[in-house]
């Protein structure tokens, strides 16, 4: 089939290179030309593993094609793609005009019938709104459908959960849209749900929420373990083995961040406002989450009974996860700004991360190896769990520091 997506961040442009692996025809649309310049290379913009071996070899293939064109991007397509990103507005509201471009363009270009699938996450009812925008705007009688088919893929693990969700759901009023759309991914085997498009919109709002009520849970039982001298890690394989709790998303922390989680949850709590719903368990776990870094931040200045002034601090990751360059809403942000406020001198070191903009305004130096991040420090800050930190010879990596006192902000490390 031929599709068109408008989008490439990771929702968008992991959909369409897995879409033409699978055989499909796709071009992906962006407004951006040097990211789109970089894709056509076959390079991604994002650090995700096994997507450039993915671009590369459909973009050989003649099955992936990147463009700024919406002409070219929406000529052939049956299918188009809604994958733009819905930030967090000022009042915790999902901003939609991104959709709302998305869904004017379409209905000014495209000079065919076609079904348009919302993926992007959006609040419930919002897939009306794409509709009635596209029918305001149409330049001809088409038949145009709109679809809801939220993303369940998570940053660093992109293609995998891709090629095996646990789910795909479709939100359709329309058989024939439903059906065409689910051909698209029948080669994925993956179970297919089907539903009308206010509660597939609100299955995706509903499950990261839920993971982030899992997180904050998990997260609070932990700061009680802390007091009462048990081991949450424990605790949390105690309760996953009930099947009814189960072990995935009870791995305590720093709390939940990156682009989902924190901009999702205050999204459906702002729903719930709006419609004089209590949503009062979200807001706890938005709040919770919160305190989450400034406990941790807490608990370092009170090692040093408060003295922190020119304390050398080294922070060991900066990503908001491992497997992923993206910052946005990382801990390490919060976390720094707290430490550097009362006059600590920080080195970070990340293997990915090798500078951001999240913290221009903030004085840090930069390591370029973990040894260098940690040498004469007075505490080391274990802050993203990435795969080198956790197999690192930490007696010998303790050496380089002061006084080998480690903050272990992932309850991750063995010793
Ligand atoms: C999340 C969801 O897991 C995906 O299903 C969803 O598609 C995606 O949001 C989205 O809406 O686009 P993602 O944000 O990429 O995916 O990352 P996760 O792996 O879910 O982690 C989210 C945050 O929770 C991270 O900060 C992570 O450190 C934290 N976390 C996760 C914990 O603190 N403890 C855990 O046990 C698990």
């Amino acid at each position: 089939m031929n599709i068109g997506i408008i989008g490439t961040g990771y929702v968008g442009l992991v959909t369409g290179a897995v879409l033409s692996e699978i055989g499909h025809v796709v071009t992906c649309l962006d407004i951006n030309e040097e990211k789109i310049d970089t894709l056509k290379k076959g390079q991604s913009p994002i650090y995700e593993p096994g997507l450039d071996e993915i671009l590369v070899r459909n973009i050989e293939a003649n099955r992936l094609f990147f463009t700024t064109s919406t002409q070219e991007a929406f000529a052939h397509a049956d299918i188009i793609f809604i994958a733009v990103g819905t930030p967090q507005g000022e009042d915790g509201a999902a901003d939609l005009s991104y959709i709302q471009q998305a869904a004017k363009d379409i209905a000014i270009n495209v000079d065919h019938n076609v079904i348009v699938v919302v993926k992007s996450t959006v609040p419930v009812g919002t897939n009306d709104i794409v509709e009635e925008i596209i029918h305001a705007n149409m330049t001809d009688d088409f038949q145009i459908h709109v679809v809801s088919n939220p993303e369940f893929l998570r940053e660093g693990h992109a293609i995998n959960d891709t090629f095996h969700g646990d789910r795909i759901v479709i939100g359709a009023e329309n058989a024939f849209a439903r059906d065409k759309v689910e051909s698209i991914f029948k080669p994925l085997n993956i179970p297919i749900m089907h539903t009308n498009r206010r509660s597939a919109e609100m299955i995706k709002y509903a499950s990261n929420a839920f993971l982030a009520v899992k997180i904050s849970y998990i997260n609070q039982i932990s700061n009680l373990c802390y007091a009462l001298g048990a081991d949450v890690n424990a605790v949390a394989d105690g309760m996953g083995m009930d099947h009814r709790i189960g072990r995935a998303f009870l791995n305590a922390g720093l709390g939940y961040g990156g682009s989902c989680f924190p901009k999702d949850t205050e999204a459906l709590a702002y729903l719930a406002r709006e419609n004089d719903v209590k949503l009062s368990i979200v807001e706890s776990a938005i709040y919770a989450n919160d305190e989450q870094r400034h406990i941790f931040a807490q608990k370092v200045i009170n090692h040093f009974k408060g003295k922190i002034l020119g304390k050398k601090i080294a922070i060991l990751g900066l990503a908001f996860k491992p497997n992923t360059d993206d910052m946005r809403e990382a801990p390490s942000i919060m976390i720094i700004k707290e430490l550097v406020a009362r006059g600590a001198v920080i080195s970070v070191y990340d293997p990915v991360v090798k500078k951001t903009s999240f913290l221009d305004d903030i004085e840090v130096s930069y390591a370029t190896t973990k040894e260098e991040c940690v040498s004469g420090s007075d505490a080391i800050l274990l802050v993203t769990e990435w795969k080198e930190f956790i197999e690192a010879n930490w007696t010998e990596l303790m050496t380089f520091s002061n006084n080998g006192v480690v903050f272990d902000g992932r309850n991750i490390l063995k010793f």
